[in-house]
């Protein structure tokens, strides 16, 4: 194999957006063709196959440029051109020696509906050295390449059902579900009942869209476990969100106890306390990190980067508890941590400032607030000062779901 210098793998991905820009169907071929070139390394294969997947559904910006509405009108390559390309090569690429690119060429024949594929795909299914993504990805191709290759559907589903790989069984156990809907609730339940926590989850998730009595009727004796504490800490939150996607007379009566517990707890965390345990550290640091409305970066520094307006987070996890990790985020002004109280001053020209005092000297203080701004005070302006509410915004939980605020308290947690 080739492996390309940098300018000279720039100069590719220029090729292969503007391919993906002109969009007719030389693009689609040269595309097609050199996706199996192995003169070419495996990330620029992968971009070649990506954008022959994008024309199917272009993005709303272009992934090469950033530029909105990329796609020019008019001359996109058919489904059944590009199929055609494809045909001849789905073999070879689902046996690339990338497991990158096997995955991607397994959502490219279910894309274009490759029936080809259809042995290849079921045998990778069923092998158990394949990558796990993989391995997913061509299940969840064959299910969708569709019926008339259905024998191979049900040997892959077989494979998978008893495969050592717990994502790769609960794919399969929502796929059966659809094939077989009247098992579909019993199997669900025993998956609930003996899975493991990735299997749990992935059941609630198919029962929380099942639109049956037989399923609602299951999410209930889930929901009293609820109440009885008997459920998992890591599946709480699983139960009652599947719940409430779903209910019943009979669910709705279990949530609205649920919600008198809560609110006579006398207790702020009460309705967040199934956010403490399950969380997922890494999508967790990505909403710190990229989350556009609470931007926890912008005031706390981790790794070095990030502002000061907050405390530092690095290694937060060691010195909190998960609860005080919670209480942080959505009651900030319960406790404010040390150094960073919050000063409200009077000035003698009438105006009012708020902001946490950065630095205190004889002559005054510097107040810095919750855009980063500071601002110098001498002693003699200040008519009066009292502590304020915590610099934090108290309404991170209002642009956050209860799963992501699961996975800041994971995702701090783990900064130890
Ligand atoms: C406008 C600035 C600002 C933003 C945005 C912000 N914080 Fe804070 N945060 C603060 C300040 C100031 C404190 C210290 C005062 C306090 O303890 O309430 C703080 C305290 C904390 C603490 C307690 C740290 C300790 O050691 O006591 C945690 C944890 C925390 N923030 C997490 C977050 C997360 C997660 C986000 C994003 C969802 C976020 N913050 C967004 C300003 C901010």
């Amino acid at each position: 194999m080739l492996v390309l210098p940098e300018p000279t793998r720039l100069f590719w991905r220029r090729v292969i957006g503007a391919n993906f820009l002109v969009a007719n169907s030389q693009a689609a071929s040269r595309l097609a063709e050199r996706a199996v070139d192995a003169r070419f390394d495996a990330a620029l294969r992968l971009e070649m196959l990506r954008v022959l997947r994008a024309w199917l559904n272009p993005p709303a910006t272009d992934p090469f440029l950033g530029r909105l509405n990329p796609v020019l009108p008019g001359s996109k390559p058919s489904r059944g051109e590009v199929a055609r390309l494809l045909r001849p090569r789905i073999g070879r690429l689902l046996a690339d020696a990338n497991a990158s690119v096997r995955g991607e060429a397994a959502h490219l024949a279910s894309d274009y509906r490759l029936d080809e594929a259809a042995e290849q795909l079921s045998a990778m299914v069923a092998q158990p050295d394949e990558n796990s993504h993989v391995r997913v990805a061509a299940l969840e191709a064959l299910a969708q390449i569709g019926s008339a290759k259905s024998g191979k559907l049900a040997a892959a589903l077989k494979a998978a059902l008893t495969s050592r790989d717990d994502r790769l069984r609960s794919v399969a156990r929502r796929l059966q579900a659809r094939a077989a809907p009247e098992n579909a609730v019993s199997m669900l339940g025993a998956a609930l009942e003996r899975g493991s926590l990735v299997e749990q989850r992935s059941a609630l998730a198919t029962l929380a869209e099942w639109q049956t009595e037989e399923a609602r009727r299951l999410l209930a004796t889930w929901l009293e476990r609820l109440l009885d504490d008997r459920v998992p800490a890591a599946l709480k939150l699983d139960v009652l969100e599947a719940a409430r996607a779903n209910k019943s007379a009979a669910i709705d009566r279990l949530l609205r106890q649920y919600e008198r517990r809560i609110s006579s707890a006398n207790d702020p965390l009460a309705a967040f306390r199934v956010c403490l345990q399950g969380g997922d550290a890494k999508r967790g640091r990505d909403i710190f990190l990229r989350h556009a409305q609470v931007r926890c970066v912008r005031c706390h520094r981790v790794g070095g980067y990030g502002g000061d307006v907050g405390p530092p987070i690095d290694g937060v996890g060691r010195k909190r508890s998960r609860e005080y990790l919670l209480e942080s985020l959505v009651a900030p002004s319960r406790r404010i941590s040390e150094g960073y109280e919050t000063l409200v001053v009077e000035l003698t020209d009438g105006r009012t400032l708020t902001g946490i005092v950065k630095r205190r000297d004889t002559n005054g203080l510097t107040l810095i607030d919750g855009t980063g701004r500071t601002t110098r005070v001498d002693h003699e302006q200040i008519v009066r000062q009292r502590a304020g509410p915590s610099a934090m915004p108290d309404d991170v939980s209002k642009h956050l779901s209860m799963f992501q605020l699961r996975d800041l308290v994971a995702y701090l947690a783990s900064l130890r």
